[in-house]
Formats: C-alpha cells, sequence, structure tokens
C-alpha cells in the first residue's frame, strides 16, 4: 500500500520566489532566510517521494470570486505556472498523478468530505514556492505533485478541526491504495502576516512560535482554535495556517499511531512583510 512517510510545513511568501528568480537569494536581506532550508533540501533529496500531496491555497489565480472552492484536489497530470501580472515563474511545469489522485478523491469523498474535482488548473506561488524552498534552482521537479487547494481567501473558510479531520480521511485514503508509493504531505501558508488595512505589517513571533509547538506536540489541541483567534494574533492572512493541519492531520500519531520525530524546525522574520516558519516531521518507519 502507499504509506504517507513525512510531513513538511512551509511558508509560501511570493517575495521569496522572486528573490530565487531573480539571483538575490544570496544578498544578506535573504541569505538567513536560505540559510533554514539548506537542511531540508538535503533531507529532500535523501528522502525523495513518489508523490507529494501539496496543500495550498490559490490567490484568486485559478479561481476567482465567480468560483469558490472550499477543498480542490487537482486531478490533472500536468499543471502549468499562473501569470500572476509579470509573467509566469521560470519554473517547471508540475506533473501530477491523475489515478492516485483520482482515487484519493474516490475515498475522501466517499468519506464524507466535498471535495471539487479539477482537471485543468494553474498553480500559483502557493506551490510553487514552497518546492521552489524544498528544491533549490532545478530543471525538473523531483517527483509528481498533487495540488490540493483550500480557500483561505474568501470567507467562510473551513475550521481548523475541519481541516485537521481531513488529514485523517487523506491519510485513510493513501493507505487504501494498492501501490507501494511513498508519499508526503505539505501544509503551506503562513505564518503571521497582515497585507492591508490599518494593521498591514503585523508579525507575532510569539504566536507563531507557540502555533508550532502546539502543532507538533498537541495538533487535536491546536485544531480547535477558532478563526478569531488566527485573525486577531496572526493577522488576515495567519488563518492560511489552517491548512498545515490537514498535513499535520495526515501523520500517524493523528491516526492512533506514535509521535513524529522533528527532523527539522526554522523561523525567521521577516520576508517580505510576514514571518516565515518552517518544519519536517518524520513518521516513524
Ligand atoms: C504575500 C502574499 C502571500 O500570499 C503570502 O502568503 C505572504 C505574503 C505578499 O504579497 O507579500
Ligand atoms: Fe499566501
Amino acid at each position: 500500500m502507499a504509506r504517507i512517510t513525512a510531513s513538511v510545513y512551509t511558508s509560501h511568501v511570493p517575495a521569496i520566489g522572486a528573490a530565487m528568480d531573480h539571483g538575490k537569494d544570496h544578498e544578506p536581506y535573504w541569505q538567513k532566510l536560505f540559510d533554514g532550508y539548506e537542511f531540508s533540501r538535503q533531507w529532500l533529496k535523501d528522502n525523495t517521494p513518489d508523490v507529494i500531496f501539496l496543500v495550498y491555497n490559490d490567490h484568486a489565480n485559478a479561481f476567482s470570486l465567480s468560483m469558490i472552492p472550499t477543498f480542490a484536489i487537482g486531478t490533472a497530470p500536468h499543471y502549468p505556472i499562473a501569470d500572476e501580472g509579470w509573467g509566469p515563474r521560470p519554473v517547471p511545469a508540475v506533473e501530477g498523478d491523475s489515478v492516485f489522485a483520482s482515487h484519493i478523491a474516490q475515498s475522501v469523498i466517499q468519506d464524507d468530505f466535498d471535495l471539487t474535482i479539477v482537471n485543468e488548473m494553474a498553480v500559483d506561488h502557493g506551490l510553487t514556492v514552497p518546492l521552489s524552498l524544498m528544491c533549490g534552482k532545478t530543471d525538473a521537479w523531483p517527483c509528481r505533485v498533487i495540488p490540493f487547494a483550500v480557500n483561505v481567501v474568501q470567507y467562510p473558510v473551513p475550521s481548523g478541526r475541519r481541516c485537521y479531520e481531513l488529514g485523517k480521511a487523506i491519510r485513510r485514503a493513501v493507505e487504501r491504495y494498492d501501490e507501494p508509493l511513498n508519499v508526503q504531505i505539505w501544509g503551506t501558508g503562513g505564518m503571521s502576516h497582515q497585507l492591508q488595512g490599518p494593521r498591514a505589517g503585523l508579525i507575532n513571533r510569539e504566536w507563531d512560535n507557540a502555533f508550532l509547538d502546539r502543532l507538533i506536540a498537541d495538533p487535536a489541541g491546536q485544531a480547535d482554535m477558532p478563526h478569531i483567534e488566527y485573525v486577531r494574533e496572526a493577522g488576515s492572512e495567519g488563518i492560511e495556517l489552517v491548512m498545515w493541519l490537514i498535513a499535520r492531520g495526515a501523520m500517524a500519531d493523528a491516526n492512533g499511531g506514535p509521535a513524529p520525530h522533528v527532523a527539522h524546525r526554522f523561523y525567521h522574520v521577516p520576508a517580505s512583510n510576514t514571518a516565515v516558519g518552517h518544519l519536517i516531521l518524520e513518521n516513524p518507519s
């Protein structure tokens, strides 16, 4: 059967992608941030999965106010890179896994979660920046990727509890797949940030680090946090962090197994006007 071996969590700040694309990653402003991903790039080389199930949010590029799926699973064979207003990022297109994604859709929908099935979709910085952070500059991503888009842009957005339970359903779906695939699940977005309004630029280091502590040690408790607390403490875009709970719910301990090993933890301020957080959790084999 397929197995979820690890989960990766990371911010997706678009300026990080621009820094890489324009060769600014070794400038002093960016160097400290990229240093925090050096371990991760080697780790991913040493632990390359067959498939990454990549939980992210679209920022009104593939979707818009005319259509807002809460949870959308990519079942396409390929995904082009979105043009977010200044041309598509110069990164490889994403290869999907239609058969496996369709199996997950079947299992998760039969497990009572409503998913939108997407056969054609461009992917934006929410998906490409985590891949760039973890893989560096490359001509080809190291494995197939199943994009899983979550609406955290337009209210109402899904609760942390629902995201955590969805992660458990995704784990069940993976374990019902009759191929010996090594699967990682990535939860992306966050950490504290607010891009508009009187509180633009808000960053809350203490809250972010408490979130990381709790995501590791008490994810079920973290899943009970209401939206208003994310918005109040982590800014209007801090709500992206509920996506990390989908990946966390797919880990062994959320499903009666042993606790994960914390392979890596990193936190850095600032990147553009946000805080960057990053974790790698491994399931005991
Ligand atoms: C910015 C955009 C994002 O989607 C995000 O998650 C963080 C920062 C930005 O425009 O700076
Ligand atoms: Fe974002």
